[in-house]
């Protein structure tokens, strides 16, 4: 495998076969065309897709309006997300077509029809109304991806309430924060959720983020998932299928929302301890979903789509949720372990339901790669035509696994970058159109403009020269802010080249013909199996314990996981006979409680202190070093105390 690695590495080893090409959504014609019109006048191109592609209620007449970093798009058109997910397509010959499938760990198929959702949305809308719900309000959903959770996020969307999905993996206390960050009047959840066989008690943890205090909170609206017995607080919660429209029938008008109305918050890591609440609207946000479930995933009317992100991360959103619906697709949706029962259970379920667009995170694809090619060869995997990968850069030996294994050599793979910022795939192959090398995303979509800065905002002059990836222009699904937190909106993502580019916190490089590289982030935020987390979270979760005195959390790289988490913890005085491997797991169960598992270190080392500087400060570089088994680089002679760095050897 080394050698064809290497070999390859730089040679595009996928060429698009011309059946391909002339089925494409983009081909060299009409991507031409486009790219010429975004060329000559950006404006009229974007208002004519906007125009096209969303059913609007009340026209617009401007574009892209505003003052950076502030912009607008759309602004005085109004339309209702839902009615562009469901109503329009209730209407055509797409009334019976499947909307969702959704399989559960068991292995059960639910089939949903555009007008089978769309009776299950205008039924709850009908319940969430009753509870006084009104424009605007915050309602979390914390759920499991099943058709119910999905239907939560379009009533909210129909009645104009802003949700906020907390991916169901993370603990009360985070939880908590959410509720109380966005002061949210409802929270919708399950009774529990089965997960590699074993039940998840959410309405459990929802009682203890809600016992923790949310005053905020009215309502916790529960599905019954199970048969499992919950506790029952009857002046707050209620029962889903108790505030359902019985009649079955009654249709609950979409409320008519102006194109810069909120439609979500999703929160996401940064480089404080605290969660950034970032918040999207209405019309952009559903234009780039759109456009890029067309252009990116070649989504057709037979496709049946399966993106394996679970609703609570944007890829849930854009590509689950929002794209998919808004072009009147089938998606597939699944709520089980990757390996339940056995390890080709996402390739039996890609043969049993003809999956035909896979979407999927390097992490995962490791994991299918580590368990062996007898698995996926089990499986014909002949419905597939497409294959995609998001969340974090994927290594050319996975690249080539998933084309060959799995792809058969037929499918292209779109490696597609974005972030929860900026809404929908920002660099990415068109499918129809690029050869592609293992490794890049590739270039920019039409319509988005990046660069490769230096650190005095200029492009970077070399090939491969790494710099700041940024994007120069607005673009309609951009974020729209930090809910609540204008000073680090500003400060986060603009602040640093005067609020000319969108920062998005990552390094890059761009080859000889124009491929990006995606290098790595150039803050304190570390990619654990596509999952972002900031270092400063986790270490004030690790501070949080009465034993802990200080703590420096930093990432080494993982075969699986792509980064993995060391932290270096320094134990109060009274404490120091606690060191060994019984308290660094006591500490791992710790943080999986305040914040949730994916944030549990791997590797825990103690010291009496931490590298500091003569002023104090942390040498993180320093710890890089121990925890990527690096010689120690560059200067120590700032460093304190320097027999700290013994110390910090052992790992637990
Ligand atoms: C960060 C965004 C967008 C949905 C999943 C994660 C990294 C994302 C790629 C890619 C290399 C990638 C970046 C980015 N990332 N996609 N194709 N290649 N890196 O969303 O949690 O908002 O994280 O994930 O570092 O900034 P997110």
């Amino acid at each position: 495998m080394k050698n064809i690695e290497s070999n390859l590495k730089e040679k595009r080893i996928f060429h698009p076969s011309k059946k391909f090409i002339d089925q494409a959504n983009l081909n060299n014609e009409n991507l031409k065309e486009l790219i010429n019109k975004f060329e000559s006048d950006p404006e009229l191109c974007w208002k004519d897709l906007a125009a096209t592609e969303i059913t609007w209620i009340k026209d617009f007449t401007t574009v892209c309006t505003g003052k950076s970093p502030f912009f607008k798009w759309f602004e005085d058109g109004t339309l209702n997300v839902s009615e562009n997910c469901l109503d329009r397509h209730v209407q055509t010959n797409k009334k019976d077509k499947i909307a969702i499938k959704h399989v559960s760990e068991d292995n059960n198929i639910t089939n949903l029809t555009y007008e089978d959702l769309f009776l299950k949305v205008n039924a709850f809308s009908s319940g969430l109304k009753k509870l006084g719900l009104k424009k605007q309000d915050r309602v979390i959903i914390y759920m499991p991806t099943i058709p119910e959770s999905i239907t939560a996020m379009l009533s909210c969307a129909r009645l104009g309430l802003i949700h906020s999905v907390v991916f169901a993996g993370f603990s009360s206390e985070s939880l908590k924060d959410r509720i109380n960050d966005c002061s949210a009047k409802a929270v919708i959840t399950v009774d529990s959720f089965k997960r590699g066989g074993k039940s998840i008690r959410a309405k459990d943890t929802v009682d203890d983020a809600l016992d923790k205090g949310c005053p905020s909170i009215n309502h916790c609206i529960v599905f019954k998932n199970s048969s499992e017995k919950i506790n029952f607080d009857k002046t707050r919660d209620v029962w889903w299928h108790e505030i359902v429209d019985k009649k079955n029938g009654e249709v609950i008008d979409p409320v008519e929302m102006n194109a810069e109305d909120l439609l979500f918050i999703l929160y996401t890591s940064g480089s404080t301890g605290k969660p950034k609440g970032i918040i999207h609207s209405t019309a952009g946000y559903l234009l780039n979903c759109i456009l890029t479930n067309k252009w990116v995933f070649d989504l057709k009317d037979d496709d049946i789509f399966w993106c394996t992100a679970d609703i609570g991360w944007i890829t849930g959103h854009s590509y689950v949720v929002y794209g998919p619906l808004a072009t009147g697709s089938t998606i597939l949706i699944y709520d089980g372990a990757p390996t339940y029962p056995e390890g080709d259970r996402f390739w039996k379920i890609v043969d049993e339901n003809k999956v035909s667009i896979f979407y999927t995170a390097p992490t995962a694809i490791r994991t299918l790669m580590k368990l062996g090619d007898e698995l996926p060869k089990r499986n014909k995997l002949n419905s597939l035509r497409l294959l995609g990968t998001v969340g974090e850069p994927i290594n050319p030996e996975a690249w080539i696994w998933y084309y060959k294994i799995i792809g058969k050599e037929k499918c292209p793979i779109v490696d597609t970058w974005w972030q929860t910022e900026t809404g929908a795939n920002m660099i990415a192959p068109l499918p129809g159109i690029y050869s592609i090398t293992p490794g890049t995303c590739t270039k920019p979509l039409p319509g988005i403009d990046i660069g490769v800065m230096d650190a005095n905002g200029n492009e970077v002059k070399n090939n491969n020269q790494g710099g700041n990836l940024v994007i120069k222009k607005p673009w309609p699904s951009m974020l729209r802010g930090i809910w609540g937190d204008e000073d680090r909106y500003i400060s986060t993502y603009w602040e640093k080249y005067n609020n000319k580019f969108y920062i998005t916190g990552d390094t890059a490089r761009r080859d000889e013909d124009g491929n990006i590289w995606i290098m790595g982030r150039s803050d304190d935020v570390v990619n654990i199996s596509g999952h972002r987390l900031g270092t400063m979270e986790i270490e004030s979760a690790i501070v949080s314990h009465e034993f802990v005195a200080e703590s420096a959390v930093v990432s080494y790289s993982h075969d699986i996981k792509g980064e993995a988490i060391h932290s270096f913890v320094v134990l109060r005085n009274n404490f120091k006979s606690q060191i060994g491997k019984q308290f660094a797991d006591e500490l791992r169960e710790w943080v999986k409680m305040k914040i949730g598992s994916i944030a549990k270190p791997d590797r825990i080392s103690f010291a009496t202190n931490l590298p500091k500087t003569r002023s104090g400060k942390i040498m993180r570089r320093l710890l890089r070093n121990i925890a990527r088994g690096e010689k120690i680089s560059g200067d120590t002679s700032t460093l304190e105390n320097e027999n700290i760095l013994n110390q910090l050897k052992d790992v637990f």
